[in-house]
């Protein structure tokens, strides 16, 4: 689900994406992704680049520049999840991808699939998160022995744009409603000035609605009642801390797809991390890589493949047989991904 409009132009030759496996299950999923497309028949020239973790040591980043290079020429990227350590050690690859790419929109569509049973039958969302600044800019410092400080820091700039972003896709798709998630009555300053530039930008769109709500309300109405929200805006940090909240209405992670969105590229993915407890048992379920090269062909205008692969995955979801174990079926990574490939029509 990508904030730009799908090419009108006909391609004259295979779509050109970087692959990027990523760590942990990437590799495994993002693999099984390959095989649905290419059983799908859709002709995708990839060019595989390295990086995550394990090409620190090698490149001296977890995101070599060959990687970055393929990004920017091609303009189009799958990624598999790419783990980071937790209180130490490199920055995140993810973060550092977004930033340098100035992918500054994640938008990822939370929808309940028909026949698998989750907690709400009747979610439709989109969540569009702003990706390259707030608390993730990586300014940390400590002041003094037992004293830390991060900082949050917003830009005007980069609020009107995803604010743009979430109007542009409401509008596109025919949503009625954009509802802007802060906490603006603490931040007032960092998340008052995301509010004033999401204000501005809903004038230049009435035919959306628009309204707000307090992170900490939205999250107890999201797990009541989601069905009452639509397009929800939210700065860096609510943005990735609701999207696997909303994962966990329609399935949980395993279902969920996504994408990273600039000017000049796209980078789509699952909003599932690396699952390490999973990582090389082939049990992971590849559903949410297979659903975000389904909007990776959408933005690339590919719409007829998008619906065969994605009829695939919803017929094989319907079904407690051919589920992976996430969902509680008794099939792992491969069994699935020979299923899904069994039910393309
Ligand atoms: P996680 O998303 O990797 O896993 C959370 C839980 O969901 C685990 O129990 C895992 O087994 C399950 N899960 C995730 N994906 C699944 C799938 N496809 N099929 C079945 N079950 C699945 O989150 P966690 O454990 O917090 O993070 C692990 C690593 O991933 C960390 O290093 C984190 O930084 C990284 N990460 C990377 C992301 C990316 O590359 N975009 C996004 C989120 C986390």
């Amino acid at each position: 689900m990508s904030s730009q409009p799908p090419p009108q132009v006909p391609r004259p030759g295979p779509i050109r994406a970087t692959l990027i496996p990523g760590d942990g299950i990437g590799p495994e999923v993002t693999e099984a992704c390959v095989r649905v497309l290419d059983a799908a028949g859709v002709s995708i020239a990839w060019e595989r680049v390295e990086a995550g973790g394990e090409v620190v040591a090698k490149y001296g980043t977890p995101v070599p520049e060959p990687a970055l290079q393929s990004i920017r020429r091609l303009g189009l990227a799958l990624k598999g999840p790419i783990t980071t350590p937790v209180g130490e050690g490199f920055r995140s690859a993810n973060v550092t991808l977004r930033q340098t790419l100035d992918l500054y929109a994640s938008i990822r569509p939370v929808k309940s699939i028909p026949g698998l049973p989750s907690r709400f039958e009747n979610v439709d969302l989109i969540v569009v998160r702003e990706n390259t600044e707030g608390l993730y800019s990586g300014l940390e410092h400590r002041v003094a022995p037992g004293v830390v400080t991060s900082l949050k820091v917003v830009t005007e700039r980069a609020c009107q744009r995803i604010s743009k972003s979430a109007f542009q896709l409401a509008e596109r798709l025919g949503r009625r409603r954009v509802t802007a998630v802060h906490k603006a009555n603490i931040m007032k300053l960092t998340d008052g000035l995301f509010l004033e530039c999401a204000r501005k930008v809903a004038r230049d769109h009435p035919e959306v609605a628009y309204d707000e709500i307090i992170i900490d309300n939205c999250a107890m109405q999201l797990v009541r009642d989601p069905s009452r929200f639509d397009v929800l805006l939210l700065e860096n940090l609510y943005g990735d801390i609701l999207s696997d909240l909303c994962a966990g209405l329609v399935g949980g992670l395993g279902v969920v797809p996504g994408s990273n969105v600039g000017d000049d590229c796209a980078v789509f993915e699952a909003v599932h991390g690396s699952a390490p407890d999973l990582a090389g048992k082939r049990l992971a379920n590849p559903t949410a890589v297979i659903l975000s090269a389904v909007e990776l062909l959408r933005h690339v205008g590919e719409t007829t493949s998008a619906a065969r692969i994605e009829a695939a995955i919803h017929a094989c979801l319907a079904d407690p047989a051919s589920r992976t174990g996430d969902l509680g079926g008794p099939l792992g990574l491969d069994a699935f991904t020979d299923a899904v490939i069994a039910r393309l029509a």
